[in-house]
C-alpha cells in the first residue's frame, strides 16, 4: 500500500529495514521532543496527530509530556505499523492511539494540531492536501524536516530534502500559510495554517 507520489521531492518511501535509525534517542540531542512541543503549542486536552509517526520514537514521548493531550500516530506502511504498535504496548501510555489512513477520513477538519517530522520530503501532494484537510478550524501544522541548506553529519542526501524557502514554496502551493519559521541545527521549521479562500 501506499499513495502516490507525485510532487514529492523523494519519491522512493521510507525503507522499513532502516527502522532502527528512527529509534535512536539521539535524535533528541538537536531535535527536542520538548521543543517540538513548545513549537506546536497544543491547547490543553487537543489531539495532536503525529503525521508519519515511524516507530513512534517522539509520538510515546509526547504523550509521556502532555498526558492531557490526545495523540495520534499515523503511518501507511504496514510494517512501519507494527514498529509503531509495540513501542506504544512497551510505553504503556494510554493517551496515544496508532492510526492506519482510512481512519483519517472520520478525522477530517478536526485536528488541532499536527507534527510532520521528517516526512514533508516524502509527501506527494494528495497527500499534503489530506494532511490540510485534516486541520480544525485554527489549527496548525508543524513541518520540522532535514535543511538541504545546512552541512550535516548525517540524514538525507541533500538533494532529497528541501531548503526552508523551497519548503515553504511548496507548502504554499498546496494551501497553506506558513505563519511561523524557525530552525534546529539540521532541520527547519515551518508552522503552517490552511490559507484563506481556497
Ligand atoms: C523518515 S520517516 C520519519 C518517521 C518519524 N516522523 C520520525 O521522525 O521518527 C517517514 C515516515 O513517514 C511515513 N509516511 C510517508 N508518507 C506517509 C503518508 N502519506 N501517510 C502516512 N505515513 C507516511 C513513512 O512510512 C515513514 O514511516
Amino acid at each position: 500500500m501506499g499513495h502516490d507520489r507525485s510532487g514529492a521531492k523523494q519519491p522512493d518511501r521510507f525503507d522499513p529495514a532502516r527502522a532502527s535509525i528512527l529509534d535512536d534517542t539521539g535524535r533528541f540531542a538537536y531535535v527536542p521532543p520538548a521543543a517540538l512541543l513548545e513549537a506546536l503549542a497544543p491547547p490543553p486536552s487537543s489531539t495532536l496527530l503525529d503525521f508519519g509517526a515511524g516507530t513512534g520514537l517522539y509520538a510515546v514521548e509526547f504523550a509521556r509530556l502532555r498526558p492531557d493531550l490526545r495523540i495520534l500516530a499515523l503511518d501507511e506502511q504496514p510494517a512501519m505499523l507494527e514498529h509503531l504498535r509495540s513501542a506504544l504496548a512497551q510505553a504503556g501510555v494510554l493517551n496515544l492511539a496508532a492510526i492506519e489512513p482510512p481512519a483519517l477520513a472520520a478525522l477530517g477538519g478536526s485536528v488541532e494540531r499536527i507534527l510532520a517530522l521528517n516526512v514533508l520530503h516524502e509527501l506527494g501532494d494528495d497527500a499534503l492536501g489530506a494532511l490540510r484537510g485534516l486541520l480544525a478550524p485554527g489549527g496548525a501544522a508543524l513541518f520540522v524536516d532535514w535543511n538541504a541548506e545546512v552541512e550535516r553529519p548525517f540524514g538525507p542526501p541533500k538533494d532529497h530534502v528541501y531548503g526552508p524557502s523551497e519548503a515553504e514554496r511548496r507548502l504554499a502551493g498546496a494551501g497553506f500559510a506558513v505563519v511561523g519559521r524557525s530552525a534546529f541545527a539540521y532541520h527547519y521549521a515551518l508552522r503552517a495554517v490552511s490559507a484563506p479562500f481556497r
